[in-house]
């Protein structure tokens, strides 16, 4: 991919979201939305140590809400997926899609791969990755980076140190100066990208 239309890209996908984050107040706290520059300042750290790479990572993200992080993900790995438990939080993935695919286009941005598979379903569900193994091949065995946006961070880490590959990766994005700490996962990285907001773990070899 070329360098510059990837950073125009990542850069104009990222003024879409961030000019509509969600529940960053009130009641709807509870789904708050990645900051998606900060997320792709992360994201140009890992893929120059190369521990992310759009010829062979798969990326999960296991509360996806719009398919945001998705779509950002989606220009950085080889495929992206979403699970979502809210059907009425993910219908908002077309319409934002919608809106954004022009501007790109108008823009010089490159539209995104087609490696984007969202899914509405719990990921704490042990159905939910038969399905998402039916139609993107990937296992959950074969996922490289997992994600989660503060929530069930704890529920999901024990589930990737039980069922994830050693060696598999956990990005905890919502994060500063107090880190969550899990009985079977390494820390990384407390602060991928220096961005002061997300930290990176992993299930030991
Ligand atoms: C804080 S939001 C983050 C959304 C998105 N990842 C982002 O960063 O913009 C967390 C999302 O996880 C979803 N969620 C909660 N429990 C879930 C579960 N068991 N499986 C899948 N999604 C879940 C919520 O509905 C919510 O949309």
């Amino acid at each position: 991919m070329n360098r510059s239309a990837l950073d125009k890209t990542v850069r104009l996908v990222s003024e879409y979201f961030d000019s509509r984050k969600v529940g960053c107040v009130g009641a709807k706290g509870f789904r708050k939305t990645t900051d998606l520059s900060k997320l792709a300042a992360c994201m140009e750290e890992l893929a120059s140590t190369g521990l992310i790479s759009p010829e062979r990572t798969t990326f999960v993200d296991l509360g996806c809400g719009d398919g945001r992080v998705n779509l950002l993900m989606s220009y950085f790995v080889r495929l992206s997926i979403g699970i979502e438990i809210d059907g009425e939080i993910l219908s908002e993935y077309a319409r934002r899609r919608g809106e954004l695919i022009p501007i790109l286009d108008r823009e010089g941005g490159l539209r995104p791969p087609e490696n984007i598979f969202l899914f509405r379903a719990s990921s704490l569900d042990e159905k939910t990755f038969e399905q998402v193994r039916s139609e993107t091949g990937a296992s959950l065995e074969g996922v490289d980076l997992f994600y989660t946006y503060i929530t069930l961070h704890d529920l999901f880490a024990e589930k990737i140190a039980l069922q994830a590959k050693p060696g598999a990766y956990y990005l905890v994005y919502g994060f500063s100066r107090v880190l969550p700490r899990y009985d079977a996962l390494d820390l990384v990285s407390p602060d991928v990208g220096a961005q002061g907001i997300a930290a990176l773990f992993r299930k030991p070899v």
